[in-house]
């Protein structure tokens, strides 16, 4: 008796630690958002304990959340959806059943999930296709690129722009019915990074004669420099991202290397030659003023050259949009970026805001005051807020409008 009342009492303290996480009084659905971070946060914990034994990487285990999310591709009354490989890489396709009316518009979607976690196949993202394929009358693809540990930067990249240079063939749109002048990136979060780094390749690409119409940029992550952005401050413990976390996905994207995890936790990665590139970085800079607040800079503190040698991705565009030079942001197709106000990534998005329009390049700004990161995928029992439609939604009338 005495025993089980132990175990009980050690139970509800158990639970109560993992769903009790103070929480922005914004939020609506409290519940939901404290039953999805107070998972995550016990899959957290187990992954690093079988990290720490050496049963398996971390990842590996926080990636069980990306697999009881999977779906398998099924058709619907609206949309045919298939699995296909396009230039070896893995895709889910969705092509909207309705009579096309004339050529139709494509989107390339690229998932979340810090470059190591996420599939297309997930619940979220799958609705989300669905959805912007039958509303728009479009063919989404859903880019299923590898993943970190394994693979570590460029793969990522290589990958979402090898799928897109394939679509992007006059003899591939035209398979499929695309208008070639309304096609579009879109991603959220490390898929944000993505598309991104995609958009601003593709300019510089001499075999690409295709145009981008428009790209989405749903909470990006935009720069690995500084980790130490007010935004990083102020939300550091917030739900489902916390700047652990991050600090543990950016260090993932290059290397598995704990030294480099090390470093950038403690925000003294950036090796001395990247001091030209900070300006691009600048939040004092780029920053609204009302979003500064209080916050005072911090001056870098160096990391060591060997480090910015062993890892070269640091100081690279494709890892960071936001490290382009002015003259590469102009001539970039129109923008919607999408920030939330409790997420360690805010000021990546508003930075990269700011830099777009300096650049002359059209951009629509979505701020929500109420909310945090990966809000969007919240689309479905368990896990669906009224937050991640109206997210949803946004995306959806702004696309309607500008592809
Ligand atoms: C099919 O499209 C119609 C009209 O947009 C919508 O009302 C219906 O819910 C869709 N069906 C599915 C399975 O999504
Ligand atoms: C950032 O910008 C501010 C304001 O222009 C400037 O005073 C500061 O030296 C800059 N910091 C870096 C690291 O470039």
């Amino acid at each position: 008796m005495g025993a089980r009342l132990l175990c009980l009492g050690l139970l509800t303290a158990l639970f109560g630690y993992y769903i009790y996480s103070p929480l922005p009084e914004e939020l609506a659905q409290p519940g939901t958002v404290m039953f999805a971070s107070a998972a995550l946060r016990a899959l957290g914990h187990l992954s690093e304990a079988a990290d720490v034994l050496g049963l398996m990487h971390y990842m590996e285990v926080l990636r069980l959340f990306t697999v009881v999310e999977l779906v398998p591709a099924t058709s619907d009354e609206n949309v045919t959806v298939t699995e296909a490989e396009f230039s070896s890489i893995p895709v889910r396709l969705y092509l909207p059943r309705r009579a096309p009316g004339g050529l139709r518009r494509a989107v390339l979607y690229f998932h979340g999930g810090g470059w190591c976690l996420g599939d297309a196949g997930m619940h979220g993202y799958d609705l989300m296709a669905r959805r912007i394929s039958n509303e728009l009358n479009a063919v989404v693809v859903s880019v299923n690129y590898r993943l970190a540990p394994p693979h570590h930067f460029p793969v990522q990249f290589e990958d979402v722009y090898s799928v897109t240079k394939f679509f992007l063939q006059s003899k591939v749109l035209s398979q499929y019915g695309v208008d070639p002048a309304r096609v579009c990136v879109a991603g959220d979060s490390a898929g944000g990074n993505l598309a991104a780094a995609v958009a601003q390749q593709l300019l510089e690409d001499p075999e690409v004669r295709t145009r981008l119409r428009a790209q989405v940029l749903i909470y990006p992550a935009l720069q690995a420099l500084d980790l130490d952005l007010p935004s990083y401050r102020d939300n550091a413990h917030k739900p489902v991202l916390p700047r652990s976390l991050m600090v543990r996905f950016w260090s993932e994207y290059f290397s598995s290397e704990p030294a480099l995890r090390e470093a950038m936790a403690s925000n003294s990665h950036v090796p001395p030659e990247a001091a030209g590139l900070l300006q691009f970085v600048n939040w004092s800079l780029w920053l609204p003023e009302d979003v500064r607040g209080a916050h005072r800079p911090s001056s870098p503190a160096w990391g060591s050259e060997e480090l910015g040698r062993r890892h070269p991705g640091l100081l690279d565009v494709r890892a960071s949009p936001l490290l382009a030079r002015q003259a590469r942001l102009r001539g970039l197709p129109p923008a919607l970026v999408l920030t939330c106000e409790h997420d360690v990534l805010r000021d990546d998005g508003l930075m990269y805001v700011a830099r777009l329009r300096a650049a002359g390049v059209p951009v629509t700004h979505h701020h929500a005051r109420d909310g945090f990161h990966g809000a969007m995928t919240f689309l479905a029992w368990p896990l669906e807020l009224a937050l991640g439609h109206r997210l949803l939604d946004t995306c959806l009338g702004w696309l309607q409008d500008n592809l």
